[in-house]
């Protein structure tokens, strides 16, 4: 399949590349910058230069693929306007065609709000953080578009072996013999996803165009920020108690977007697991990052 990919080198993005072309799909992907040309061909993806910002040219082109991932975003305060922008103009494109295009969505487990000792699967009404309500939109209107065959995921917190992840805070302050920061509460519960488990997922439903609608992805349902600190914590040989932070200092030094670490949440991906066989290979995120962990000095 031709798949078009916008943020192809972020996070999540980087492990959606490299699992469509081991699967030997050909892949397209949106690149600002000769350094993002360089890595996508160097995990082979042809580069196609452009930006979420300016969606004209770029959306034509996406529009010719059999399905688009959209894994792309600013992190800015323009976040919601420029996804709204891309994902109007690949609309707009899309009518052109005579089959509807697949397209692959995505939204993320703090669109479910705080959880506590309940499950989100995807019936629970969305509660989002208001710096992210836009996505619940975006993903309704994308759902409805006629010549679009939609499924959103919706990624529990992704982990993984390059940086970290949702880690990387806590694996750069053990790494200088800093104590973790822990933002409201240590008992505070974090559904989990490793990042070439979560690939598998979008890669599943790019092939599998018929299965539309809302799709959570996550390995460990909820696993306390208590334990993940203490695990990097000990892989650094550095057992430290951490620093809880309130969330009004946490949101006053990094902005709103704060209010997502201290969700207590639980999420589960029973309608994946069913719907396409999907399984994650990583249950237990401790050994892979101890493990990773040990190898960061070598
Ligand atoms: N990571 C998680 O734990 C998690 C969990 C749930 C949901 N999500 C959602 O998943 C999505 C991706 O997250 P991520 O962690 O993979 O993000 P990320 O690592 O920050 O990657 C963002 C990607 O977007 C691209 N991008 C940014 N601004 C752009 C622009 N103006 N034009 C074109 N491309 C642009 C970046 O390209 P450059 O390389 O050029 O910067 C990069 O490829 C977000 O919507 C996020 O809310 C993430």
């Amino acid at each position: 399949m031709r798949v078009f990919i916008l943020g192809g080198t972020g996070t999540i993005g980087t492990a959606i590349v490299a699992e469509l072309v081991r699967r030997n799909h050909q892949v397209v992907a949106l690149s600002r910058s000769e350094k993002s040309d360089k890595s996508l061909r160097v995990a082979g993806a042809v580069p196609c230069r452009g930006d979420m910002t300016e969606p004209e040219p770029w959306a034509d082109v996406a529009s010719t693929s059999d399905a688009v991932v959209q894994v792309a975003a600013t992190f800015g305060d323009d976040m919601g306007d420029v996804d709204a922008k891309a994902m109007n103009a690949l609309i707009e494109a899309s009518q052109t065609r005579t089959e509807p295009m697949g397209l692959i969505y995505t939204g993320g487990c703090w669109l479910y709000g705080e959880t506590g000792d309940e499950i989100a699967v995807e019936e629970r009404p969305f509660d989002p953080l208001p710096a992210f309500s836009w996505m619940v939109n975006h993903a309704q209107m994308l759902l409805s578009a006629v010549n679009l065959r939609t499924a959103v995921i919706h990624p529990a917190m992704v982990y993984d072996m390059q940086d970290g992840g949702v880690f990387h805070r806590f694996v750069a302050a053990a790494k200088v013999g800093q104590r973790p920061e822990i933002w409201g509460s240590a008992a505070t519960r974090w559904p989990l996803i490793e990042s070439a488990d979560l690939a598998r997922a979008y890669c599943d439903l790019v092939e599998r165009s018929d299965l539309v609608g809302h799709f959570n992805v996550v390995a460990e349902e909820g696993v306390t920020v208590s334990r993940i600190t203490t695990v990097i914590s000990e892989a650094f040989g550095s057992p430290e108690e951490p620093i809880i932070r309130s969330l009004d200092d946490a949101i006053a030094e990094n902005g709103d977007w704060a209010k997502g670490p201290t969700l207590d949440q639980q999420m589960s991906a029973r309608k994946l697991r069913s719907a396409l066989g999907w399984q994650p290979e990583t249950t237990d995120f401790a050994k892979p990052i101890s493990r990773w962990i040990a190898g960061l000095g070598d």
